[in-house]
């Protein structure tokens, strides 16, 4: 058998090419050296057909074979990672080897996000497989980060033949294991409760997940573990897939008739209809794939690093990055010129980097219900044009950020009265409308050339440095009405395309800018996005007790550096609790931090504990940011005490965070069991001075002081002695 064989650091991925040109796949997991094919059992097993030319062979079945790229229509009756149709209806193919090749480097994508690197820290191998009679080529591309422990997929089609086919599905990756009993850990969600943890058990039969809403959403991330039953954060066999991208998405992972499991993502293959002429080719967006036998911490650590390292890009890819102070839930769409330059002024005196101006700047916006679309400034609103604030705030040694919707429009807006037949509504019914707005077309490019001309035309006529790009509603309507317009099993891809186009023109025309990924909070926080903004608002949900179980959903994925956090008013605006400052400042300094709140309606002690956060933050930063993250606890399961901890690469520094989430009477001391220290060093708190030896704060713990009162947060800053 001919082996292909893919190694980094501390796994291997091996592939296997049969007599009869299927691509298998034969292993993936632990380092290892030689020929796994030993791994492969065949017997004749009924209902599971065996090709033509296997001839008398009855052991031959795709059914049965460990698949790396399965299509349908080959006698594989698992779901498959690939779909295609003629333009007769005909359904399935049979792909079969053609060749592979590697170089050094790592490929990138046109127009889709993809893990990039240098040309000595990655190689790309690429494996063509083919199906003549279809017309058709499967480009495999395998990215191998050697020192990351990644290797990333994705997938080209090529239509090699005389008429145009239909592609129905295209996934990015597909693992299939011969044996294993496993869980999925994933993330579900909803709007201001996102990226939840859920275990379960994998089953004969399929799990499937995704999104059709047109973005990643709120209620399934795009990123999937598979575990060992017994492995934990510290110990066992973990696999992480996660997609980089920001639309319509499928995750599956299916227990096959003898126990064989195949886990796979791509994009979601309902509705996708997408045309494919003689001669040209297709993208699938790439997926990231790491595999660690020492527990979920690791697996974390590897996507961390990877985000960091190879995924986000410019200016502002590491930090440090501006403490900012946002309008939005200090003032809503309740303000004029004056008083955000009041609201800036403030900020300022406590030492606040940047003023953000969120909703409400623009056309006629005093509510959500008009204005989006409109992308010219409400002089009136703001007393002047839009640099009169950015100046002041300038003045007042602060930069200025501004917040915008590009992908949407309301009916009440001009934009929507000049163009209707831009947003997406089916001809003869009535749209669902999302906070009373409507879609824009983004697969059209006029559409996208047309909203990034309004918006840059006000960027460039004030000192914004700083873009918030948020989309607030789910997509469907799905309709171009684009004349001669032959197929919508496209659009939602192409939409996709569009977004991306769209911020990749403004990181382009503005390369000093930093830019904040937004969905309703964090209804599109997914690697795709993060390629194009190094942070994401990671909820709309900003109380801290809730962000405490939001943020470590995140982090088995994400970052800290990723997660735009803010410390916001009390009685929460969400949820209706309070919390003392300090437990919100040290909930939101587990990211990208800032306030949104109306600094106002401090107190002057507030206020200077505002001012002594900011000074905390700011050194803290480079450890937050570039350190290794560990969740110290399980918020959804331990409702006593929550604690995370940044400890830096060489150890001698550390963060230690702790909320209690419960009081009680006479309460026992708790105990937080820390990680990643120096086992045969000692670390002083900076505060107390108090010595602590590594061993025993990882193998008993830290005692949390009992203190009277709820939701009360301790910040310990430890170093090495
Ligand atoms: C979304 C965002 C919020 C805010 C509002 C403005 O909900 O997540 O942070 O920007 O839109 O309308």
């Amino acid at each position: 058998m001919k082996l292909i064989t893919l190694h980094t650091k501390n796994t291997t991925y091996q592939m296997g090419v049969n007599n009869l040109g299927f691509l298998l796949h034969l292993y993936y997991g632990p380092r290892a050296e030689g020929d796994m094919s030993f791994l492969l059992r065949t017997y004749d097993r009924g209902f599971s057909g065996n090709p033509y030319d296997a001839g008398d062979d009855r052991t031959c079945s795709a059914d049965t074979l460990p698949r790396e790229y399965p299509c349908y229509g080959n006698g594989d009756f698992r779901s498959p990672a690939f779909n295609v149709r003629n333009s007769r209806g005909v359904f399935g193919s049979d792909l079969r080897f053609k060749k592979c090749s590697t170089i050094p480097g790592k490929y990138s994508i046109p127009g889709l996000p993809a893990v990039y690197a240098d040309k000595e820290e990655a190689y790309t191998t690429e494996i063509i497989l083919e199906d003549e009679s279809v017309g058709i080529e499967a480009v495999l591309r395998y990215g191998v980060l050697v020192e990351s422990d990644v290797i990333t997929r994705s997938v080209v089609i090529r239509n090699c033949g005389n008429d145009t086919l239909f592609l129905n599905k295209v996934f990015s990756t597909c693992l299939d294991f011969p044996d294993g009993e496993y869980d999925l850990l994933h993330f579900e969600g909803r709007h201001t409760m996102e990226r939840n943890l859920e275990r379960t058990p994998v089953i004969h039969g399929m799990l499937r997940f995704g999104s059709r809403r047109g973005t990643s959403s709120h209620q399934h991330n795009p990123f999937f573990i598979l575990t060992d039953r017994e492995t934990t954060e510290d110990h066992g066999s973990c696999y992480g897939m996660g997609l980089l991208y920001s639309g319509n998405f499928s995750f599956e992972v299916e227990e096959g008739q003898f126990n064989q499991t195949r886990m796979q993502i791509g994009l979601l293959d309902e509705m996708l209809d997408y045309p494919l002429n003689p001669g040209e080719e297709f993208y699938s967006p790439e997926a990231a794939m790491a595999y660690t036998d020492q527990g979920l911490t690791a697996l974390s650590h590897i996507y961390h690093d990877l985000i960091r390292e190879h995924v986000c890009r410019g200016k502002y890819k590491t930090g440090p990055r501006p403490v900012l102070i946002n309008s939005w839930e200090a003032a809503y769409f309740d303000f004029n010129g004056d008083q955000l330059i009041e609201i800036a002024r403030d900020a300022a005196k406590l030492g606040i980097d940047m003023f953000v101006l969120d909703d409400g700047w623009f056309g006629k916006r005093d509510t959500d219900n008009s204005g989006l679309g409109d992308w010219y400034v409400n002089e009136e609103k703001l007393g002047g044009p839009l640099s009169r604030i950015a100046d002041a705030v300038n003045e007042l040694g602060m930069k200025f950020g501004l917040w915008i919707e590009p992908e949407m429009v309301n009916e009440d807006s001009d934009l929507y009265r000049e163009h209707p037949d831009w947003a997406y509504i089916i001809p003869g019914r009535k749209p669902v409308r999302g906070r009373n707005q409507l879609v824009l077309d983004f697969s059209r490019k006029e559409v996208v050339d047309y909203i990034f001309e309004q918006i840059s035309s006000v960027i460039d006529k004030a000192n914004v440095e700083y873009i918030k790009m948020d989309m607030n509603r789910s997509i469907c309507d799905v309709f171009t009405a684009v004349e001669g317009y032959q197929n919508y099993g496209k659009i939602m891809y192409d939409y996709v395309l569009g977004v991306y186009d769209f911020i990749e023109r403004l990181n382009k025309r503005y390369p000093d800018m930093l830019l904040e990924g937004c969905s309703g909070g964090g209804g599109r926080f997914d690697m795709g996005m993060l390629y194009y903004t190094p942070q994401i608002w990671c909820s709309d949900d900003t109380d801290a007790i809730e962000r405490i179980k939001i943020q470590h959903g995140t982090s088995f994925c994400y970052p800290a550096c990723t997660v735009g956090a803010h410390v916001s008013a009390v009685p929460n605006h969400q949820t209706g609790r309070t919390t003392d400052l300090k437990t919100r400042a040290v909930v939101a300094m587990a990211g990208s931090f800032g306030y949104e709140l109306d600094l106002q309606l401090l107190t002057e002690a507030e206020r200077e504990e505002v001012r002594e956060q900011i000074v905390e933050y700011k050194k803290y930063q480079p450890l937050i940011y570039g350190g290794d993250y560990y969740r110290l606890s399980d918020p959804l399961k331990n409702t006593e005490i929550a604690a995370w901890a940044f400890v830096s690469r060489d150890k001698n520094e550390v963060l230690l965070n702790i909320v209690s989430l419960d009081t009680h009477g006479n309460e026992p001391t708790n105990y937080v069991r820390m990680k990643g220290l120096k086992p045969d060093g000692n670390y002083q708190c900076e505060e107390t001075r108090e010595i602590y030896s590594g061993a025993v704060l990882m193998h008993v713990g830290y005692p949390v002081p009992v203190i009277m009162g709820e939701y009360k947060a301790w910040q310990l800053y430890l170093t090495a002695c």
